[in-house]
């Protein structure tokens, strides 16, 4: 399976921003040998229509950060699936932790967001991970569980696989402490058994990603381990010049 590296701008970058971005990113990926690994930017939603006339035929995807699970209706302010797959959009990262602390994103709107985006043909990146407390605690795994086992619930076992999740330990994003090598893959090869106790071909084809402080310097040892299969990346990844990097970083 390729490897997914995907930049999470949050509420980074202009339409202008966004463009003279990509731009400057395709001009540095000509030079790499990408053949194994599949990218993907998730700009704000200002900038998903630009940035997916600018994606176009350079095999980049263009993810949207958040969607509510409804097709339409009186939800002000939201943005539905249909709306994202108008305009060309090919995956929604969902359950991001800024959404779950600052903007109450709860694990039953996810057990309804996931097979909505997967009903809609988007690519749902599912992002779960514990806080420093919860580590300290000794409940990480517990913690993981119930965010596995809640938001991916409705979800059919034939349908798991085409799920991606991101480790993203609370802990570990933007603080620029970086999960162990060892903490990445224990965490992530416990959310894949997870996923096996439903189905083992979802468990063999899920992508799980590790996220938290994803760096140039770090991308090549986590990206390595075996059950991580890419990275979402934040910091690091508002230049073009070190999410070239690190998507370098994962070519075998
Ligand atoms: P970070 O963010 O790379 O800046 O730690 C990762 C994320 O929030 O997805």
């Amino acid at each position: 399976m390729s490897a997914l590296i995907a930049a999470n701008w949050k509420m980074h970058k202009t339409v202008a921003e966004a463009t003279a971005y990509l731009d400057e990113l395709f001009e540095r990926l000509a030079a790499l040998e990408l053949t194994a690994t599949q990218l993907a930017v998730c700009p704000p939603f200002t900038a998903l229509g630009p940035a997916i006339a600018r994606c176009r035929g350079r095999g980049v995807g263009v993810f949207a950060q958040n969607m509510h699970e409804q097709e339409r209706g009186a939800f002000t302010g939201e943005v539905s699936a249909p709306m994202l797959i108008e305009l060309g959009v090919s995956g929604v990262v969902l359950g991001h932790s800024e959404r779950r602390q600052y903007f109450g994103e709860s694990d039953r709107a996810l057990a309804a967001k996931v097979p909505a985006a997967l009903e809609a043909g988007l690519a749902p990146l599912l992002c779960v991970g514990e806080t420093a407390r919860e580590r300290e605690r000794g409940d990480t795994e517990g913690r993981l569980r119930d965010q596995v086992e809640h938001d991916l619930e409705a979800v059919a076992p034939e349908r798991l696989g085409d799920v991606a999740i991101a480790y993203e330990p609370i802990w570990a994003i933007g603080t620029g402490v970086v999960a162990t090598p060892d903490q990445a893959q224990a965490a992530i090869a416990f959310i894949r058994a997870l996923v096996r106790d439903r189905s083992a071909d979802a468990a063999g084809r899920m992508r799980i990603l590790y996220g938290g402080s994803v760096t140039p310097e770090n991308a090549g040892e986590l990206l390595a381990l075996p059950d991580v299969d890419g990275a979402l990346v934040g910091g690091a990844s508002l230049s073009p010049e070190s999410f070239a990097a690190i998507a370098a970083s994962a070519t075998p």
